[in-house]
């Protein structure tokens, strides 16, 4: 009995790998696809290629990481990833170095959300003067940090210009616009208390700066969370775009858009084709929406709709509730994908049921596959880039052997209990040669923030000796 039912599972997995092979990519399509990163990046950084290429490979004018001799207070701004909010944010240097933090977390309504561009900065402002308010700190003019995590031409420190939106932002008349001037605006109008922008930067600078705190080896941010993204220190030679060749700067890749101008067409299959079609930015952002949170579960449930149509899962009936876009929770596949393989299938059936379905072992066992295989593929793909990045700095340092820490953060990364494992993994097996260590961020979009400021303060004050 138990090997009829071994051999029953094992030809059931079989039938719905065979399904979802296309999601399942050989290490020979991860090395290709690392390579054509690389010549992604390449475009990007040189200055003939930079106006077609879909990856931005964008200057963020932060040029040195932290040295532990920043201190002092600061604010920050956290605008882009799963919450809004605002942070005040205490830089203690010399023995008893730290960072002491308080935040709070406000919520934009979805109609700001979908609003004007001007309504949008009046919400932050708003949301700024009572942090202030409960603080007590209204009176006082200190230095901020803006965390904005979307792709932004930068000219300088504090001047972002954003190219577009992504994830789920919309509001409208601000793309081609300058945000901090939209933010320094919004406070003028206000008129009840001032504060001086010093720095707007990335989420993915806020991971490398936060890890740099801890670890001088850190010369690369990582996000995986509502979207997905790195950036590195990369020889300031190799950024056309910019005067000057000494020294480093970091460079937001936004790897998101990578395959925007078609060269991942080969591996997205026809649900992310589908992915696409139903989201707020159509053709935008290809590589983001084969991986991140935003899209990880409507992925699995559209799969999940496709088997059930094939009469592969649920006797061929689907319910409405499984029907219903944005149904499936990326949160979902965390708990299915439980490191106990038992109480996984438990929480498959507890979901499938909330659907109003009525699951044999089987579908659980189908669904519980369908997780692992998305999620995989994300880790794979998140694997294949960073690849292509840990090659470029250990080809501009000339090394046989880098040694190099990525500062990670984001809510797959951090809530999945497989991804981070499966991606280190993977990595290792793409790039041998670099001995990589990766070190969760701990609040990288508001402490970061702060510490780039920070940085920016001590240099000025050095400058001004
Ligand atoms: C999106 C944004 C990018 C950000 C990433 C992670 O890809 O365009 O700027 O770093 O999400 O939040």
């Amino acid at each position: 009995y138990i090997f009829s039912g071994v051999v029953g599972y094992m030809s059931w997995l079989f039938q719905v790998d065979e399904y979802l092979q296309h999601l399942q990519l050989s290490d020979e399509t991860l090395m290709d696809l690392s390579m054509r990163f690389r010549r992604e990046m390449d475009k990007g950084l040189c200055r003939d290629t930079n106006p077609t290429a879909a990856v931005k490979m964008l200057p963020t004018f932060v040029r040195s990481t932290p040295d532990g001799t920043e201190q002092g207070e600061f604010l920050s701004l956290d605008l882009g990833g799963a919450n809004f909010r605002v942070l005040l944010v205490k830089v203690v240097s010399g023995e008893n170095r730290r960072v002491e933090m308080q935040n709070e977390i406000y919520v934009i309504p979805e109609d700001v959300m979908r609003g004007t561009g001007s309504g949008f900065f009046d919400h932050i402002a708003a949301c700024l003067a009572q942090f202030l308010e409960k603080m007590g700190i209204k009176e006082r003019k200190l230095p901020l940090g803006f965390t904005f995590s979307f792709p932004c031409q930068q000219t300088k420190m504090d001047e972002a210009v954003l190219m577009s939106w992504t994830k789920g932002f919309k509001p409208t008349g601000v793309e081609g616009k300058e945000v901090v001037s939209l933010l320094r605006q919004a406070i003028k109008k206000r008129g009840d208390f001032d504060i001086d922008v010093v720095v707007v930067i990335n989420d993915t600078v806020g991971a490398m700066m936060t890890c740099g705190y801890d670890d001088q080896h850190c010369e690369i941010g990582l996000i995986v969370g509502t979207g997905t993204n790195a950036c590195y220190m990369e020889q300031m030679r190799h950024l056309e775009m910019l005067d000057g060749d000494e020294g480093r700067m970091c460079v937001n890749t936004e790897w998101g858009a990578f395959g925007d101008d078609g060269v991942l067409d080969d591996l997205r299959t026809d649900i992310d084709r589908d992915i696409d079609a139903g989201s707020l930015n159509p053709g935008q952002q290809l590589f983001e929406k084969m991986i991140s949170g935003m899209y990880m579960g409507e992925l699995v449930r559209l799969i999940l709709v496709k088997m059930t149509k094939q009469g592969l899962l649920f006797q061929g009936r689907a319910t409405p509730e499984l029907l219903t876009t944005g149904h499936f929770k990326t949160s979902y596949i965390y708990t299915i994908e439980s490191d106990k393989f038992d109480e996984g299938l438990a929480e498959a059936e507890r979901i499938l049921r909330g659907f109003g379905l009525d699951p044999t072992v089987e579908d659980c066992i189908g669904t519980q596959r369908v997780c692992e295989i998305v999620c995989t593929r994300a880790a794979h793909l998140v694997a294949a880039t960073l690849a292509s990045i840990l090659r470029q700095i250990r080809d501009n340092k000339a090394a046989e052997k880098l040694r190099t820490t990525i500062g990670v953060d984001g809510s797959v990364y951090k809530n999945h209990p497989q991804f981070s494992r499966r991606l280190h993994k993977m990595v290792r097996r793409l790039v041998p040669d670099v001995d990589v260590r990766f070190l969760q961020s701990q609040d990288g979009s508001g402490k970061g923030a702060a510490m780039v400021t920070a940085v920016a303060y001590r240099l000025a004050i050095q400058q001004a000796e």
